[in-house]
């Protein structure tokens, strides 16, 4: 039902699609015309069939049924609790009148997009097969579509194609090391019947990232694309590596590099190119992977890949020599903008280090950047050599530096939308500041696989408070380069927006409102109360005739993580608030199910249990590499894992160890640690104590 008869308006469209086709010299193969013109087809948005809607990823619809005027008559038209999951950063997909997504471990849903009926629910069972891997979350945050089938990820590395009929695979392929920390986070992409893939993990080892692209018939592999070097000593994959490894120094390789395409990468039909967005260093620290310094290749980078064959063509660094946990994997928007008079066919990119980036699509050259949030680490991006100006002092030379923006970026994976007819670009940003603290680090200690967080920096013990950050919606033109309009946001960490010709823009919060707004002027118009905080990015549809808008509802990514209290202030608990998708029409008068308000957690105690002080400290640091990812920053949780201040469990040495140690909760998404002692899980208990009792 899903896959068979599906009528396209694109035949009204000819001509833009042919028009995108005939620059794409053709080289799409007969049976993927559907798919193709579907997903290169700008102007008929009946169908959302691609993370950010079209090739263009602008997370935009064409739809106006619902505009300004109206749009206080939406309402909710039903809901659907989306069971045993617990990351919900995610965004769906609508065709034909069936919305599919992915949420938890992989697990896709497909749902009938006019009365919230579950048509199908595939569970590729990761926690059964992902061993350490299952100890990094950030798992996928969309879904792919291609000439009836879907494609996901998962966090053992698998990408996986199924029958969009009734779910049942298809073919299934192992695109990274079983046994390393690369695991898959972001949406696959779609095009020319091949399916892109890349992973992330940087964090956790010794990893060396890379994109592969597959046939999407069948899951052989076309052809993999390296993104950092490798050992010298084993030659070069290609003449692109071997121009990279010339910007690196020392014994890189030993550290991996990183690099990882963790989320963006778009298919651009005017060039036949990928553009892939690179990740961070691997350490962060480039003065541990990198020792003589060197631009690192091509780290934090845009580049530009010939899509039949994943041969280099161009690349731009945004943060040459990266050593802020910066990365180039946000948003790569196309779009065509006047530039001095005439149309210029771009890329917008608004990464983590706080430059919104113009750039000229054929070439790579950027054409303008303006900071678009608070940035202290470079004055300014030079554009004859397109390099940032930068701080003396940044670079934590002197073992400690303070800069904005955070490890988290001025704007992070959410995606950001873009409205050709305001031309501006809504980006959720966030505002913080990092200390960066590589004081008695040992460099040896990185060159290995490891699975724990592994930066090259002092890891945080303590908590974040409550206003240790702040975000906001932006509006910026990126041909004045500047902010159009802001408005304040909830706390720290906010979903992706999604922009329509109603002249509206949405976005989910995490303080749980679901709100939309005047996309020319940020006037709020309409808030719906989701009882969760929202992470993933709204869609927008059509089915029999109705414009209808879904988002799923439940906090995930980082923010559970490195925020502590700044997270844990909205109040979402883990196994107490449930995720949701939810779908709203005009005139929609369902009701959520009740649902348990906001709480603060209430740690538990055992008078009896002596802390000591040195055992507490060692275990914050445990505490820090292993456990904060899902658990929170300073054991403050904030709605991802349960909070161990309030865990009964953990009051029993031996539960503790059998969980911990054990495995015993594995098969509900909480990793075994096999190889920690006795000594440490005590520590780990003395530290839950001494957090429990509010210790610094
Ligand atoms: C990848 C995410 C993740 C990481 C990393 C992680 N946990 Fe968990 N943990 C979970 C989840 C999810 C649960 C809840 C499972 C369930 O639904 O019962 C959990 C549950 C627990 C529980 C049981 C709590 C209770 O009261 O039921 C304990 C204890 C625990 N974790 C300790 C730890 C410790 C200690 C570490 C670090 C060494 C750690 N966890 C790392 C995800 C994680």
């Amino acid at each position: 039902m899903a896959a068979t008869g599906l009528h396209f308006g694109w035949l009204r469209r000819v001509p833009l699609a042919m028009a995108l086709l005939a620059l794409a010299g053709c080289h799409t193969a007969p049976i993927n015309v559907d798919s193709a013109r579907l997903i290169a087809d700008e102007l008929d948005g009946r169908n959302w069939a691609a993370y950010g809607r079209t090739y263009s990823e602008h997370h935009a619809s064409p739809l106006r049924q619902i505009d300004r005027r109206n749009v206080e008559e939406l309402g909710l038209a039903w809901s659907l609790d989306l069971l045993g999951v617990t990351n919900g950063a995610t965004v769906p997909l609508a065709i034909d009148g069936i919305i599919y997504l992915t949420v938890g471990q992989s697990i896709v849903h497909a749902v009938d997009a006019r009365t919230g009926r579950l048509l199908w629910r595939h569970d590729p069972e990761v926690t059964k097969v992902a061993k350490r891997k299952l100890r990094i979350t950030w798992g996928p945050r969309g879904i792919g579509y291609w000439e009836g089938k879907i494609y996901v990820g998962t966090t053992d590395g698998r990408l996986i194609a199924l029958d969009a009929r009734d779910g049942r695979q298809v073919w299934s392929t192992q695109t990274v090391d079983p046994d390393n920390e690369l695991t898959i986070t972001g949406p696959p992409r779609l095009f020319n019947g091949k399916v892109i893939i890349g992973n992330a993990g940087s964090e956790f080892g010794a990893n060396r990232g890379y994109v592969t692209a597959y046939d999407a018939g069948t899951g052989k592999q076309l052809w993999r694309f390296w993104i950092v070097p490798g050992d010298p000593a084993e030659g070069f994959e290609n003449a692109a590596m071997e121009m990279a490894a010339k910007t690196w120094t020392g014994d890189w390789w030993k550290f991996g590099g990183g690099g990882q395409a963790w989320n963006a990468m778009t298919y651009d039909p005017a060039y036949n190119r990928v553009y892939i967005g690179t990740g961070n260093g691997s350490p962060w620290n480039r003065k541990v992977r990198s020792p003589g310094g060197g631009d690192n290749l091509f780290l934090c980078s845009i580049v530009a890949l010939d899509a039949d064959t994943g041969e280099y063509v161009w690349h731009y660094q945004t943060t040459p020599g990266e050593t802020w946990d910066y990365n180039s994997s946000m948003d790569i928007t196309l779009a065509t903008i006047t530039i001095d008079g005439r149309p210029r066919p771009v890329i917008l990119h608004a990464p983590k280090n706080g430059f919104f980036y113009v750039i000229d699509r054929e070439t790579g050259k950027v054409l303008s950047a303006e900071k678009f949030g608070k940035v202290t680490w470079a004055e300014r991006i030079d554009l004859a050599t397109g390099r940032p100006v930068e701080v003396p002092g940044a670079r934590y030379e002197e073992a400690t530096a303070l800069v904005w923006p955070s490890t988290m970026g001025v704007h992070n994976w959410q995606p950001m939308s873009f409205n050709a007819q305001t031309g501006l670009v809504y980006i959720p940003t966030l505002e913080m500041a990092s200390l960066f603290d590589d004081r008695g680090i040992d460099p040896k200690r990185f060159g290995m696989q490891s699975t724990k967080l592994n930066t090259g920096l002092a890891m945080p013990v303590g908590d974040a408070p409550p206003d240790a950050g702040k975000s906001a919606l932006l509006a910026w033109d990126p041909v004045q380069q500047r902010a159009a309009w802001s408005v304040p946001t909830p706390g720290l960490w906010n979903g992706g927006t999604m922009t329509t010709d109603g002249g509206l823009v949405f976005q989910g919060q995490s303080d749980g409102r679901f709100n939309a707004y005047d996309a020319a002027t940020g006037g709020q118009l309409w808030s719906f109360d989701a009882q969760m905080g929202i992470t993933g990015a709204p869609i927008t549809f059509e089915a029999g005739g109705q414009q209808y808008i879904s988002v799923v509802v439940g906090w995930g990514g980082s923010a559970p993580a490195f925020f502590g209290s700044l997270a844990a202030q909205h109040g979402w608990q883990a196994r107490v608030h449930p995720h949701r998708l939810l779908t709203f029409v005009r005139g929609g008068r369902a009701r959520l199910p009740d649902t348990p308000p906001p709480q603060q957690v209430k740690p538990v105690d055992d008078p009896a249990f002596v802390v000591d002080a040195g055992k507490a400290q060692s275990g914050g640091v445990l505490f820090a590499e292993r456990c904060i990812v899902c658990h929170g920053l300073g054991a403050v949780a904030a709605g991802y894992a349960p909070d161990l201040r309030a865990s009964a469990l953990s009051l029993d040495a031996t539960a503790f160890q059998s969980v911990v140690q054990g495995g015993g909760l594995e098969i509900a998404g909480m990793p075994r640690f096999e190889e920690l002692g006795a000594a440490e899980l005590e520590s780990l208990r003395h530290y839950l104590r001494a957090r429990a009792r509010g210790a610094p």
